[in-house]
């Protein structure tokens, strides 16, 4: 059994792929060839914003939203403990402070409740993370981010395809940034990400930002870096757009089999002994992982291993206690959700083309695991 499974999509959606990839080799534009447009148009229709900016990648895409806002030395961005190392890396490689807030431990995204106390007159953004494919409680944050005259960047690298309030995620806030990562919702064959924004100016400093800060060529106003994403991956990603519809629904039906399963089996307290993931009535969820919360997870893995499925820990250390991140003096016990959630969290395989057979097989080797 596969974690993730891109063969079978592969083979779905071969003859597209195929005749798309072949026509870039035809007309040899690789970078910034008529695909990348194409995309960006497709992109902004699917998500509802007036500007789409494709990018190298979900990293470049933060790096970019952060230079676009002119976050820099002495600035604080307040984020999240419990996310994918990159979220408080790239505050941190523009010389910003990130700022951490705990995260609700149902949902494993920013807890609004605690985000006030963490503005200061220093705060530039604020950067909650739609972690494992939902969005927090978006309407909440950006009310909040208004009262203090903040831009909100939600950090949508696995929230590509789900919905807040039927509204969908990475056009919520003043900008969106996500991720292409292969093993994404939508992913590319390769590295990619995508900025969203209604905002005209902040669009056009992405663009500029994204190659290397020029406004025409050869003309500089500002830093920039080679951000652009790749024609063939561009290429790539509209033939997956073709199945994304369908893409989303399989996900979130097979997400809630595996939930149905697992309260069957231990039920749905939230101190089962396996504990299934919690999606906020506001929410659809696309699943960028299935994480489930158990005792003693390094048996737990070592099990499920033996018994022939794969399994990830999506993460096992919260980023203040990540050793970069020491100077910030944040002690353990600072964000006990975040530090429970990376000792307890272990995420299932998951994809779009998952059985009904597999899901069984995998619910009864987590019986047999935890016991
Ligand atoms: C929450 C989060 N932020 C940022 C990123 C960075 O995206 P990429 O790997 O495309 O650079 C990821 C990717 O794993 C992520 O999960």
């Amino acid at each position: 059994m596969d974690f993730i499974d891109l063969k079978t999509q592969y083979r779905r959606i071969k003859p597209s792929v195929d005749t798309r990839i072949a026509r870039v080799l035809e007309h040899g534009q690789y970078v910034m060839g008529p695909e990348v447009t194409e995309l960006e148009r497709e992109l902004a229709k699917y998500i509802g914003t007036k500007h789409c900016i494709a990018v190298a990648s979900g990293t470049d895409a933060l790096l970019i939203a952060l230079l676009a806002l002119d976050i820099g030395p002495g600035d604080e961005v307040i984020t999240v403990p419990f996310t994918f190392f990159a979220t408080a890396e790239m505050i941190a490689l523009v010389g910003a402070r990130p700022v951490f807030v705990d995260i609700d431990p149902r949902s494993y995204n920013l807890d609004p409740a605690k985000l006030e106390a963490a503005v200061t007159p220093r705060t530039k953004a604020i950067m909650p993370v739609s972690l494992y494919g939902q969005c927090p409680d978006l309407d909440a944050i950006n009310a909040i981010a208004c009262r203090h005259e903040l831009p909100v960047i939600e950090d949508a690298a696995q929230s590509f395809g789900a919905t807040y309030k039927g509204r969908r995620s990475c056009g919520l806030t003043a900008i969106g940034a996500t991720s292409f990562f292969p093993s994404k919702p939508l992913g590319a064959y390769g590295d990619g990400g995508a900025l969203f924004t209604n905002d005209d100016h902040l669009a056009q400093l992405c663009r500029e930002i994204r190659v290397h800060g020029q406004d025409r060529r050869y003309h500089h106003p500002r830093l920039g870096l080679t951000g652009r994403l790749d024609t063939l991956q561009a290429a790539v990603l509209l033939a997956k757009m073709e199945i994304f519809d369908q893409e989303v629904e399989a996900r979130i039906r097979i997400g809630a089999r595996y939930t149905e399963l697992l309260h069957k089996t231990f039920g749905a307290s939230p101190d089962a002994k396996v504990r299934a993931p919690h999606v906020e009535p506001f929410n659809a969820c696309v699943y960028a992982q299935y994480t489930i919360e158990v005792e003693r997870r390094e048996i737990f893995e070592t099990r499920m291993k033996a018994l022939g499925v794969p399994t990830a820990v999506h993460y096992p250390i919260a980023l203040h206690m990540q050793p970069v991140f020491e100077n910030l003096g944040q002690a353990e016990g600072t964000f006990p959700a975040s530090e429970a959630a990376a000792r307890r969290v272990i995420s299932l395989p998951m994809h779009p083309y998952l059985t009904e057979e597999q899901q069984q097989k995998v619910v009864q080797a987590v019986a047999e695991a935890v016991a």
